[in-house]
């Protein structure tokens, strides 16, 4: 695979004295071509800041970033044609049609006419935006505005798309438009780099995930890699309520401890819910909820789910991802 994005040791410092804010304390990764590439971090964690200073908007004050080995800092104009930048708040002129928009862009970056009014139409088609083709777009909703924002920086057709947040405020059905959009990216050759606090995004959408926190990148896997790396199997959270003396913290013991063993990798409990982990968990529910009742608890609810990055996350910094 082709690295096309090397990112080495990249650090950024704002402010001076109590106002310092070490926003991105020296992260490193490679991106290859064609790949989706997830940045998840809670508000605040460095992922615009990372964003700015790869594309080449922000100057960092030590590392190196390489962009088809040219130093974005340096190259002039020569990456503008190949990076599309969504940023996170939509920029646009307010005053312009969603199409004013987006043949505006069409002519800065000279594209023959015939060729923009293809790719505007395909990209209004695939972004579903079609009935505000002619709408002013400060009379947008929200959501719509975000997905025109997300459409207006593939106008020239960039080989790299970096993609700030792409869907807070999505209603879940526009939501979806948006990652169906974005997963189709790269069969039209393109790489994308995304950043994203949903845990259900960055896991859906992306080939590799780097979750970063405080301004570093504390792992860096396949969304499965990283969720089979807090253990394998589904997690059970049962909801009890106390009948008997017993203590709720007395559950994992004696569930781990039955003769014949339930294979249980991990239980663990919390104020009323017993968390179990296990593979193959439902033939095993009935030996379990029977256990729990014997030991003088009533289950009031159960939930099965397979392992999340939030649990990921949690696993790793303690936190959950918003808080
Ligand atoms: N221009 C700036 N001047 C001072 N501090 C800044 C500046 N830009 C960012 N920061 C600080 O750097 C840290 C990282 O900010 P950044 O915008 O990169 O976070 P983020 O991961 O994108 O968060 P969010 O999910 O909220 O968008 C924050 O503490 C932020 O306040
Ligand atoms: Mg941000």
């Amino acid at each position: 695979m082709k690295k096309i994005i090397e990112v080495k040791a990249l650090k950024k410092v704002f402010g001076k004295g109590e106002r310092q804010v070490n926003a991105v304390k020296g992260i490193s990764f490679d991106i290859y071509e064609g790949e989706i590439f997830g940045f998840l971090g809670p508000n605040g964690a460095g992922k615009t800041t990372s964003l700015r200073m790869i594309v080449g908007l922000l100057r960092p004050d030590s590392g190196e970033v390489k962009i088809l080995g040219e130093n974005p800092h340096k190259s002039g104009n020569k990456l503008k044609e190949i990076l599309g930048i969504i940023p996170q708040n939509p920029t646009f002129y307010e005053d312009l049609t969603v199409e004013e928009n987006l043949w505006f862009l069409a002519k800065i970056y000279n594209i023959p006419k015939m060729i923009a009014k293809e790719r505007i139409n395909s990209l209004i088609s695939r972004i579903g935006l079609e009935e505000k083709k002619k709408a002013i777009t400060k009379d947008l909703s929200g959501g719509q505005k975000r997905r025109l924002n997300l459409i207006l920086a593939l106008v020239h057709d960039p080989k790299i798309i970096l993609c700030d947040e792409p869907t807070p405020g999505l209603d879940p059905q526009s939501r979806i438009v948006v990652w169906e959009f974005i997963r189709n990216l790269p069969k039209q050759g393109k790489t994308v780099i995304l950043t994203t606090h949903y845990m259900e995004e960055a896991d859906r959408l992306s080939n590799r995930v780097a979750i970063i926190d405080n301004g570093e990148i504390l792992v860096l896997d396949t969304p499965e890699n990283l969720k089979t790396s807090i253990g394998e199997g589904d997690l059970v959270e049962i909801e009890v309520s106390h009948l008997g003396d017993t203590e709720i913290e007395s559950l994992p013991g004696y569930l781990l401890a039955l003769d014949p063993p339930l294979h249980l990798e991990e239980v663990s409990t919390s104020q009323s819910v017993c968390t179990i982990r296990a593979l193959d968990v439902v033939p095993k529910l009935t030996r379990i909820l029977a256990s729990i009742e014997n030991q003088g608890f009533s289950v009031n609810n159960l939930s099965i789910r397979g392992t999340t990055l939030e649990d990921v996350f949690i696993n790793l910094t303690g936190r959950r991802l918003r808080s």
